[in-house]
């Protein structure tokens, strides 16, 4: 059969997600005239022109800016729907999914509207198809410790609503440890924690051993650059901590897709699994992700069924709903 066929078909959870990363034009347009907002792009064409990224950063400047047009609760409803929806057709059965409260509470909407949006699409999708999903709270690492621990506490009062908190947006400069004691009361709060650990960031090693040693995360996100150092690899492996690895986000943020240190990692036996991060702008939804990857490097079916594995052995999903998946 086909190959598109087969991957769509195959089980999979998705891990590393940024629910705001998958405003796709056509809804951003929409939004905008809903909330009577001129962009200053006329057409979805012009839209697409400006997903040029050479780097996290350039990335980040057009992300960022993107997602003033998401103002009202039914915005983020319609936001996490619409990705769902996509998700599902997909073959996604279960999905981690991040999101910036930041972004938004930094520009005067208020943190309900934010997760009220997005709980509502949670529990609409999964009442019409089944999918399960879980939100996981980004902090901003280039903002303070102490606009993160804010954050937190305005977070407690839905804290049924939420699995996990992350880190993301612009590592650069931005070391885990500086977040110690904002992981740290998420922690003692029940939440799990993961981090992002870019690619190719500076101080990418150092990044990782302070993720893993210091804050003493449950995940990693990408971490691929693990490959560079035999000790991270090996605690990652004595940790079974999974890697949430992107590869069509890799080959816009660093010109590679860093196959050979997924597959590599893979091989090794590490709990790797393929991800879209930011579909919208990098125009690959999960399924995509591992398209991408067997076309480029090469994967056996039994390769394709071991990262879908994956991406439920790396979830949080409880013992007794993983078991129905393995
Ligand atoms: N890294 C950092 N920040 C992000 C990312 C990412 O992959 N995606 C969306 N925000
Ligand atoms: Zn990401």
């Amino acid at each position: 059969p086909d190959l598109a066929e087969f991957v769509r078909g195959l089980p999979k959870a998705e891990l590393h997600l940024h629910l705001e990363g998958t405003l796709e034009p056509e809804l951003k347009f929409r939004l905008a005239e809903r909330n009577g907002i001129r962009l200053p792009e006329r057409t979805v064409e012009e839209v697409r022109q400006t997903y040029r990224f050479h780097d996290l950063t350039s990335f980040l400047r057009v992300y960022y800016p993107a997602m003033q047009v998401l103002q009202q609760p039914r915005d983020f409803h319609d936001l996490a729907f619409e990705y769902l929806t996509r998700a599902h057709a997909d073959g996604i059965r279960h999905v981690e999914m991040f999101f910036d409260p930041q972004a938004h509470t930094g520009r005067g909407v208020p943190f309900e509207s934010v997760i009220g949006g997005y709980r509502s699409a949670i529990v609409q999708a999964h009442r019409e198809f089944g999918i399960s999903a879980e939100l996981i709270l980004c902090f901003l690492r280039d903002h303070s410790a102490e606009y993160a621990m804010a954050t937190l506490m305005e977070a407690l009062p839905y804290r049924d609503w939420i699995i996990g908190v992350g880190l993301d947006s612009d590592e650069r400069g931005n070391p885990p440890r500086k977040f110690a004691a904002v992981f740290e009361r998420a922690r003692r709060e029940g939440f799990l924690l993961t981090m992002h650990c870019d690619i190719d960031q500076p101080d990418s090693r150092e990044h990782i051993r302070q993720a893993l040693e210091e804050i003493g995360v449950d995940r990693l996100d990408h971490g691929t650059n693990i490959v560079e150092d035999e000790r991270l690899v090996e605690l990652v492996r004595a940790k079974g901590i999974g890697l949430t690895c992107c590869p069509v986000s890799n080959s816009f943020v660093t010109a590679q897709m860093k196959s050979d240190e997924i597959i590599g990692l893979l091989d090794r036996g590490l709990l790797v699994t393929l991800n879209s991060d930011d579909p919208a702008y990098f125009g690959a939804y999960a399924a995509d992700n591992y398209l991408a990857l067997e076309k480029h490097a090469g994967l056996d079916a039994d390769r394709l069924v071991e990262l879908a594995r994956n991406s439920f052995r790396a979830s949080w999903l409880t013992p007794a709903r993983l078991d129905g998946y393995l």
